[in-house]
């Protein structure tokens, strides 16, 4: 009888989860109008991190711009000497990475459920490197602070019109959006030769 219970439990939360997800991904897609939630797989965190480590090793505030349940965020905090604010704007997913914060006792990774780009304007603080994975709209939009933002690593989504100091070719795996393909890349912008 406990087990059929658990069973009933564990099926009911499935679900629930399940229905929250297609809720999330209609309002993003069709009402927000901004990338849902498709977490960066193996190969992408790995050329992140790598990228970081190599080129920008001092780098002590790191920001995730649309983190998602976090796992970016918190896989570069494990493997860099950055700090680092994960940034979602849904309610659920930002929920979820916060108690996978909590669970995995981090201290160098945080997230936060706002807008990234109010929380960019708003801050105070400039950031050493922004890492992005948000669909080309949202990507472009992140030339708009360049002020704030020193480099930006963007995964899979170039920004319109701006010549990347490197693309690094991961020549496995890939995302579909707006039934588009975009093979795993990583465009890295230096936005400090934008100022003036
Ligand atoms: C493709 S997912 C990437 C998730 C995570 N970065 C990863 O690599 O696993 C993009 C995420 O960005 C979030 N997002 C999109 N626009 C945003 C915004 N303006 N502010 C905060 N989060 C945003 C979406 O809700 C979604 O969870």
């Amino acid at each position: 009888m406990f087990w059929a219970y658990l069973l009933f439990v564990l099926f009911l939360i499935f679900y629930f989860f399940y229905f929250v997800k297609i809720f999330e991904h209609l309002y993003c897609s069709f009402i927000r109008r901004q990338v849902p939630f498709v977490p960066s797989d193996k190969i992408l965190r790995g050329a992140v991190v790598h990228e970081i480590n190599s080129c920008y090793k001092n780098a002590s505030r790191v920001i995730e711009v649309g983190s998602g349940f976090g796992g970016l965020a918190r896989y570069i905090a494990r493997n860099t000497n950055a700090n680092v604010v994960a940034l979602e704007n849904m309610i659920f997913s930002a929920s979820v990475s916060k108690f996978l914060d909590f669970i995995t006792f981090q201290k160098k990774s945080k997230t936060v459920w706002q807008d990234a780009f109010k929380y960019i304007e708003n801050s105070n603080h400039k950031f050493d490197v922004a890492v992005a994975y948000l669909g080309p709209d949202g990507t472009a939009r992140l030339i708009d602070y360049a002020d704030k933002i020193d480099v930006l690593i963007s995964l899979n989504f170039q920004v319109d019109n701006l010549k990347p100091i490197k693309v690094i070719d991961l020549k496995s795996g890939c995302v579909y959006y707006n039934r588009k393909k975009y093979p795993n890349k990583l465009f890295v912008y230096d936005f400090r030769k934008l100022r003036k």
